[in-house]
């Protein structure tokens, strides 16, 4: 049986990691990126080699859309050489950063590295990359519970992360005539390294979000990762152009 392959950004931390271990327990081979912690990269893919799975780390900066050709080019190269394939099936756009400052005080330095990593990179990595989506694959956007309700601070991540949601509606449109669906994925809280881990480590923070939440508690990356596996595979193939909220009940 020949596996599946996933290309999953941001896949050396967090939410990222979590989805690629939880493809490779699915039997999907998978391609993580990375940002600047290679170390971590590296034991992501030892663990999914452990699985019986095949994975590789490549490099890659999302906020830098100029860089995406060759990175293509990359791609292709490491499906060729291990893989023997011209394409992949899945890609999860995932990496990025937040920054949490008041809408009053937020520069256009930091607006433009919201826009630049969470929309452009999404944008025209997706497009950069479509060439080498198979027909009839899966593309996952992350997204974020903060396009639904608002927390002070987020302004600049979160009105990128609704145009993700949009962008993935016109994806799946333009397309579905190759056969590939798209989705978006919007975790609540979730304990990571994200905004310097304050959802993990402040506790006041941590509890506060537990008592909006109705499952009572915070999200921790394996409440994700599952999600996201579980709308790349077959099972939900019909599912196309919505966005699917991961919070454990957080502020509904
Ligand atoms: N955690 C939450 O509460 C939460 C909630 C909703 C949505 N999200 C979204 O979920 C996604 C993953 O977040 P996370 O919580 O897993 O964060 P995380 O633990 O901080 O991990 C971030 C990942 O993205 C990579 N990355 C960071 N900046 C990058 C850049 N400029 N170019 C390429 N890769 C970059 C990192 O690579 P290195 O390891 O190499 O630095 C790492 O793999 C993000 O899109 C975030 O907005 C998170």
């Amino acid at each position: 049986m020949t596996h599946k392959i996933a290309l999953v950004t941001g896949g050396s931390r967090g939410l990222g990691k979590n989805t690629a271990l939880r493809l490779a327990g699915k039997g999907v081979d998978v391609i993580i990126t990375y940002h600047s912690q290679r170390e971590e990269a590296d034991k992501v893919v030892a663990e999914i080699e452990a699985t019986g799975a095949k994975a590789a780390a490549l490099q890659l900066d999302v906020s830098q859309s100029k860089t995406f050709v060759e990175f293509a080019a990359n791609v292709k190269a490491i499906l060729q050489s291990k893989w023997q394939r011209d394409s992949f099936d899945y890609l999860v756009n995932n990496a990025g950063t937040g920054i949490n400052t008041p809408f009053l005080e937020t520069s256009e330095e930091e607006f433009d590295l919201m826009v630049n990593i969470h929309l452009k990179g999404v944008y025209f990595l997706t497009q950069k990359l479509a060439g080498l989506i198979a027909n009839g694959g899966s593309i996952v956007n992350i997204s974020s519970g903060l396009t639904r309700f608002s927390f002070p601070g987020y302004s600049a991540y979160a009105s990128m992360k609704g145009a993700i949601e949009v962008l993935s509606k016109y994806l799946a449109k333009e397309l579905g005539a190759r056969g590939i669906n798209v989705n978006t994925v919007a975790p609540g809280a979730i304990e990571t390294d994200f905004g310097g881990g304050a959802v993990r480590d402040n506790k006041e923070l941590n509890d506060h979000i537990a008592s909006l939440t109705a499952l009572g508690r915070v999200g921790v990356p394996d409440d994700i990762g599952g999600v996201i596996a579980s709308i790349l595979s077959d099972d939900n193939r019909w599912v196309n152009g919505q966005r699917i909220e991961a919070s454990g009940g957080m502020m509904i």
